[in-house]
């Protein structure tokens, strides 16, 4: 078994079940899928794991397919030292290729932001398909493990389903998925339970959000917490500023943007039910089905059976920083762009963050037992507000 990155945090059961498919000694060319959402640490996984194996890594490029092809052929030149890159012709040519590179032995062959390359020419499932078709000898004498990644959830999703071309192709399905509350504790290093559990309610358990965004700003305890919040997250120069919007701008399946951010915002302010967000919205509550669907399957929404209720279907957002975002964020957008007093902000929209957002969390995490909720001080704001 391939050992796993001393820097990488946790994510053991990824991790093992890439190394079992990049190693498989059976003969044959593989396919496998990997997918999440965004900045969860997709392409952290697959680059590890072709480094540690020599593996080939080829991040797709929002481009025209002609421009892909030709950076797919100059990267593959690079890895088999070829003196210049690799002419194709046609994706038949380039996937045979990458069927090649395993011809000597088992070797991981990853193709990350694999929906660029579909969305420009949407013939390419059906040319994987077909290449690694059982019997064809060029898929037989090969073993590249191919890995196709994404982070668009619903388009991932429907490729190895229903009769999209390469299901019946994949050996490995895989979601990378966000930290639960306990694990982003460890991974921000928060070792107060209540100071844990806030942060999480802000900026959720995505690995990116503290590596990248807030550059490991950290707060320190409970009494740097409201400070942490107006440096890493509601002042407009921290790139956690605009990453919630950016989320919803990212989904190709959204594309009446405000209809979603206003169902979104219907949630957020506590309709957790179809008629509560349709009545917010000013629609009939069949008009949110489409919708609703679209969400959940882009990972943004949940849906849960209510506890008390048959029938009655619980709506929750299923990103910390996009349900803060709604709650706290989004009714005063203007105000946070243009302030000089961002502390003063936050202090005044700290009740809606107490009822809204921790007063959500404590009633949906009630089961997760004793040490979830945070001190008295909060719990007790969490009752008036
Ligand atoms: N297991 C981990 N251990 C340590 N750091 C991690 C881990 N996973 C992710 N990270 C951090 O999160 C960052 C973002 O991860 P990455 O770019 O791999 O996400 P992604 O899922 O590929 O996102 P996208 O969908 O936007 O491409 C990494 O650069 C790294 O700093
Ligand atoms: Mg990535």
């Amino acid at each position: 078994m391939l050992e796993r990155p001393a820097e990488m945090f946790k994510r053991e059961r990824e991790w093992a079940a890439l190394a079992e498919f990049a190693t498989d000694n059976r003969p044959g060319a593989l396919l496998g899928i990997v997918y999440g959402r965004h900045r969860q640490g997709k392409t952290y996984l697959l680059r590890s794991l072709c480094q540690a194996t020599g593996g080939f890594y080829f991040p797709a490029d929002e481009a025209a397919d002609r421009e892909s092809l030709n950076q797919l052929g100059a990267r593959l030149a690079e890895h088999v030292d070829a003196p210049a890159p690799l002419a194709f012709d046609s994706w038949h040519q380039a996937v045979d290729a990458l069927l090649s590179l395993g011809r000597e032995r088992r070797i991981p062959v990853v193709i990350d932001e694999f929906p660029y390359l579909v969305r420009a020419n949407p013939q390419i499932p059906s040319i994987i398909q077909n290449a690694l078709a059982p019997l064809r000898a060029e898929r037989d004498q090969s073993r590249s493990s191919i890995l196709l990644c994404g982070s668009a959830m619903s388009f991932m999703g429907r490729l190895l389903s229903g009769n999209a071309p390469l299901r019946g192709r994949a050996g490995l399905e895989l979601v990378v998925p966000t930290l639960d509350h306990q694990l982003a504790a460890q991974f921000w290093d928060i070792e107060d339970h209540a100071t844990a559990l806030m942060a999480n309610a802000v900026v959720g358990g995505t690995p990116a959000y503290r590596r990248e965004f807030a550059r490991d700003d950290t707060p320190a305890g409970p009494e740097d917490f409201d400070a942490w919040v107006v440096r890493a997250v509601l002042s407009p120069t921290s790139p956690l500023f605009r990453e919630a919007r950016y989320l919803l701008a990212d989904e190709p399946d959204l594309r009446d943007a405000g209809l979603y951010h206003s169902v979104l915002a219907a949630i957020a302010s506590g309709n957790a039910h179809r008629g509560g967000i349709a009545s917010y919205l000013g629609r009939k509550a069949g008009d949110l089905a489409h919708p609703l669907t679209v969400l959940e399957d882009c990972g943004l929404v949940t849906r849960e059976a209510d506890a008390f209720r048959d029938n009655r279907t619980t709506f929750r957002i299923a990103e910390p920083l996009v349900a803060f975002y709604h709650a706290v964020m989004r009714p005063i957008w203007s105000d946070l762009e243009h302030t000089r007093d961002t502390a003063r902000l936050w202090q005044r929209s700290r009740r809606r963050f107490v009822s809204n957002v921790l007063g959500r969390i404590s009633s949906t995490s009630a089961a997760t037992g004793p040490g979830t909720w945070p001190s008295p001080r909060c719990s007790a704001t969490t009752r008036t507000g």
